[in-house]
């Protein structure tokens, strides 16, 4: 079977090769550092072996959970927000077909999500759909603490509370939280929900491949035991034993920091497939949380094509000259629709009768490439054979290595986040929340 594919070849007219391989000898350096658990943040190193680590019990857990529930709703609500949301946002909807879908017919629930934002319309509409609907709750946090998902969490437990009575309110219940700590872990414990364990050493951005993605995932009927698969392959693709040039994540970490430290400042990460928009959003994440901080970091962007050539196109092709992109390329479609004959040819389309989508696609894909390079943008290009659980699962630990890797490369700490705190802080001030009396003063004094 073959293996996600990494080409530079279309960075070399803006880095040297030899600047990238110039790379190599620290790589292998900070790559033993997170397999060996000895660099910045080794306390959150626990994903580096997750795929490998993962037991056939653990899975076996998972599924028992999801086939015990999914019979009994037709819809689960997903609470969490940033790393206890995006992973499993990105790979059901990379996986979901884009409009059967939206019916609950395939014998598991059909999955929505809340907790991810603060919008009272949302919560409101969400409530009201709900409202004469059988439905389930799995709710996500590490800390047990955070504002967003508590307060949906609150929502939809007092709406299924009203409709069934606590007791059975709580069979529908699940929480993915710490071992000991935090609120949502005491509330659990209390009422007896089903819970499952984040790993301390696994930090919100990284957690996936546990119990916060694989049990969202699982229960909107696909397979996880195909997507560790996947990510035990990368984990060993990429692993100590590997040498540098046939290793992936070496090679993608070299080529984007060799552009970062000529000026390429932002990495656009463009895909030609939507349903792979929110793999985007999950990676935005990954790299901007683990990147970005001490004033350093490249700032990651994305964006669908080939929708986005018609909006962003121009600025890429000839804004300012800081951006280089990174094409995640898909070869095989799950589907096949040709384009059909028409006899008046009234739209002068016939040049394409017969054609594949998917040909139009990879034409459009492969000269949007030529023109954004021949226009000063450095193109990475990564290629995976198909979407599927397995190339999911390669994909999600080949970006968490890399990104472990890129940290390391630009003297951060990948693994922590202190710079999130900031807006929390505001809020509770401006909210009032008891603690926070002296920041509110310092707030009210300046607005
Ligand atoms: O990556 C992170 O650590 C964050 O994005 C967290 O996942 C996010 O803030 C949610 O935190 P929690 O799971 O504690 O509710």
């Amino acid at each position: 079977m073959n293996d996600l594919k990494i080409s530079i070849d279309r960075v070399f007219d803006f880095v040297s090769e030899n600047e990238i391989q110039g790379l190599f000898s620290d790589l292998e350096v900070q790559n033993k550092a997170l397999h060996e658990k000895t660099g910045k943040g080794n306390e959150f190193l626990g994903w580096v072996n997750l795929p490998s680590s993962t037991t056939n019990d653990e899975i076996q857990s998972i599924l028992t959970v999801v086939e015990d529930l999914r019979s009994e709703v037709e819809y689960i609500v997903v609470i969490g927000i940033g790393g206890s949301y995006l992973g499993s946002k990105a790979v059901t909807e990379a996986l979901s077909d884009s409009f059967h879908n939206n019916l609950p017919q395939n014998g598991y629930p059909h999955i929505l999500f809340a907790g991810h934002q603060l919008s009272e319309d949302y919560h409101y509409e969400l409530l009201d759909f709900l409202k004469d609907r059988q439905f389930g709750v799995i709710v996500i946090s590490k800390s047990g603490t955070t504002t967003e998902p508590a307060i949906a969490f609150r929502l939809l437990r007092n709406e299924i509370e009203r409709k069934l009575g606590r007791e059975k309110a709580a069979k529908r219940i699940i929480a993915v939280t710490d071992a000991a700590k935090g609120v949502l872990r005491s509330v659990a414990d209390r009422e007896g929900y089903k819970t499952f364990i984040i790993p301390d050493d696994v930090g919100g951005r990284y957690s996936v491949l546990t119990p916060v993605g694989l049990l969202p995932v699982a229960m909107a009927g696909f397979d996880i035991r195909r997507l560790m698969d996947g990510a035990r392959k990368m984990e060993e693709i990429s692993g100590l034993a590997t040498r540098h040039d046939q290793n992936p994540c070496m090679i993608y970490a070299a080529a984007r920091y060799a552009l970062f430290r000529n000026y390429f400042e932002i990495e656009m990460l463009v895909n030609y497939h939507p349903k792979l928009h929110f793999l985007a959003d999950w990676w935005k994440q990954l790299f901007g949380e683990s990147e970005g901080k001490d004033q350093t970091g490249i700032f990651p962007a994305a964006a669908d094509l080939t929708t986005d050539l018609h909006s962003m196109g121009q600025y890429i092709q000839e804004g300012r000259r800081n951006i280089f992109e990174t094409v995640i390329s898909v070869v095989n479609t799950r589907h096949i629709l040709s384009i059909p004959e028409d006899s008046n040819d009234e739209d002068k389309l016939n040049f394409l009768s017969g054609k594949r989508i998917s040909e139009v696609n990879r034409m459009a894909e492969l000269g949007t490439c030529i023109a954004h390079v021949e226009g000063g943008v450095p193109v990475i290009r990564i290629e995976i054979p198909r979407i599927d659980e397995y190339y999911l699962g390669q994909l999600i630990y080949f970006f968490e290595k890399a990104c472990g890797l890129s940290g390391y490369l630009l003297g951060v700490n990948p693994f922590d986040q202190p710079g999130v705190e900031a807006y929390k802080n505001n809020m509770f001030a401006l909210l009032g929340k008891p603690g926070y009396e002296k920041l509110t003063e310092e707030i009210r004094k300046g607005l």
